[in-house]
């Protein structure tokens, strides 16, 4: 009995240790358990490809070559400039119409004191910095595939979730026959393991960042190759592990994306044979000092579409209530301004679209919603633009294409021409372009990912496309009419609420220097050209 316990308790004592000093061995292999997610510390990955790099492009330093100048024009250099049109030698009369002259704005730095300008632009090179760490994954960075490495890996297309664990896919060796065929992997937010063993393969550093495996075979080394595992140990949303893989005089880098899926907001709306426009579509728009306007564009709604909903947004300083069915009306502070005006409106839409209208806009028979949801609905575009026919019976479209180029530490220059890059197969209405007019339709949430910035209080339209460029693929079709009920008008035929909107609209000076600070410091722009 006294034996039994004894024993009893030896065996504990053993077993306690044992298990002691597996969890030690299991702590100091462990991959690193803090993580650092500061900007600029998670890229060890960025000098390894630099160095490698630079290896490659010394090789033929001292061969000769010639500049063929045509196409190096075509280059981004580190810099950029918005140059305006030369003013022609004989000023013909509607030059400006029928060959419209690019201009030139390259102040956007005005909108700062002289003296803070250079507090102002350390500041924005900061926050540009961290813009780009938070953008950038080492996914994004260069890597070179060397010529004839004998390592065979995946180039794109790995991804793994955090925490989890993935086996590797096409890893090989192809190689003559040597006495010990060996390779290394090497990981910088993650471990390696394999799923199974193969026989005559020696595998270190199981469960670490570092793992070798070497065999006399090179078979059965790329047949363990085919079960060697990554489990990704550092937790990041959205980043890339550099994984270092070598052998005796070769070595090659490939990335594995490492993040969440993206989580889809998909709109349920009825569908009954054809679109059915009250379910798919809300109608957002803001208005000021307008009501008799707003009045007339309801009810030219309501003899289309009786049931679709109507979202205003209004900062009047004594608003009027607008009913009906169907129609929400958001009061907002006074004067607070048409972008937050848009913002609010769109930030209230449930359904899968929005549609801006303006509140001077009429619907007419040519105002076909059908038509705007039928390409949305068949295409991947997330918005598309209709036409505006004026009172004079001029219909404007207002297409434009927008480029950026890189300008350095100065910001960049942002490039707005009017036209278009391609017509839309299938749609021979429609064409790609990079703005549109004020009267699209767009997928809601995505309108409501680039927002509209609301300090751009007065008149204020391309800035949205510029903030949604390269987010937004958007479409112009010119078969989709709306009309406008102002605009082109004599002076004397004004209404007193007309004159007290265009006084308020257009008085403020303020706004010219808001917006180039926004161009300056948001976007990071120097200079702006456009025709
Ligand atoms: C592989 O890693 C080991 C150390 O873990 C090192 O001794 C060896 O030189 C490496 N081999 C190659 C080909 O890089």
């Amino acid at each position: 009995m006294m034996r039994c316990l004894v024993q009893k308790k030896t065996y504990l004592v053993i077993l306690s240790s044992l298990l002691l000093f597996a969890l030690l061995l299991y702590w100091t292999r462990r991959a690193p358990t803090t993580v650092d997610v500061r900007s600029g510390q998670s890229y060890k990955a960025q000098n390894v490809l630099k160095e490698r790099l630079q290896n490659v492009q010394n090789s033929y330093d001292n061969i000769p070559y010639v500049l063929k100048e045509s196409v190096a024009g075509r280059l981004a250099l580190n810099g950029c400039v918005c140059e305006a049109d030369k003013k022609p030698a004989i000023d013909l009369p509607f030059a400006q119409v029928l060959f419209p002259r690019v201009w030139a704005q390259d102040d956007f730095h005005t909108a700062f004191q002289e003296a803070e300008l250079a507090q102002v632009k350390s500041r924005r090179q900061q926050e540009y910095n961290s813009f780009q760490q938070r953008y950038q994954t080492p996914a994004d960075l260069l890597v070179i595939a060397e010529a004839n490495s004998p390592l065979q890996y995946p180039t794109q297309g790995v991804e793994v979730r955090p925490l989890k664990t993935i086996v590797i896919p096409g890893l090989g060796l192809k190689e003559k026959h040597r006495q010990l065929h060996t390779v290394n992997l090497t990981a910088t937010l993650g471990t390696f393991d394999v799923l199974a063993t193969v026989d005559g393969v020696s595998i270190r550093g199981q469960g670490m960042m570092h793992m070798t495996l070497s065999s006399r075979l090179l078979s059965t080394l790329n047949r363990q190759l085919q079960f060697v595992t990554y489990t990704n140990t550092l937790f990041h949303p959205r980043t890339a592990d550099t994984v270092q893989f070598e052998t005796d005089g070769h070595q090659s880098v490939f990335t594995m994306k490492v993040g969440h899926a993206v989580i889809p907001k998909l709109y349920h709306s009825v569908y009954t044979g054809e679109y059915s426009i009250s379910s798919l579509v809300t109608i957002a728009t803001k208005t000021f000092l307008r009501y008799d306007k707003l009045q007339d564009l309801i009810d030219s709604i309501r003899e289309f579409y009786p049931t679709v909903a109507i979202v205003i947004a209004d900062d009047n300083e004594h608003p009027q209530p607008v009913k009906g069915p169907h129609i929400e009306h958001y009061i907002m502070p006074f004067g607070k301004g048409w972008f937050a005006g848009r913002n609010l409106a769109v930030s209230q839409v449930t359904t899968k679209y929005v549609l801006w209208v303006d509140d001077d806009f009429l619907f007419t028979s040519n105002t076909r919603l059908e038509n705007m949801v039928e390409i949305l609905e068949k295409t991947t575009l997330d918005m598309v633009g209709g036409a505006v026919r004026e009172t004079t019976g001029y219909t404007a479209t207002f297409r434009h294409t927008i480029s950026v180029e890189e300008g350095g530490e100065e910001g960049d220059c942002i490039h707005i021409r009017n036209g278009y890059h391609h017509v839309i197969d299938g749609f021979p209405n429609c064409v790609l372009a990079d703005a549109v007019i004020n009267f699209f339709m767009g997928r809601t949430d995505k309108m409501q990912q680039v927002g509209f910035d609301p300090r751009l209080n007065r008149v204020a339209h391309l800035e949205f496309f510029i903030d949604g460029l390269g987010i937004l693929h958007i479409a112009s079709c010119d078969d989709i009419i709306i009309n406008h009920a102002s605009k082109i008008k004599l002076p004397w035929g004004k209404s007193d609420s007309e004159k007290a909107y265009a006084k308020f609209r257009y008085s403020s000076s303020d706004a010219v220097q808001i917006k180039n600070a926004l161009f300056y410091f948001k976007n990071r722009l120097k200079c702006m050209s456009s025709n």
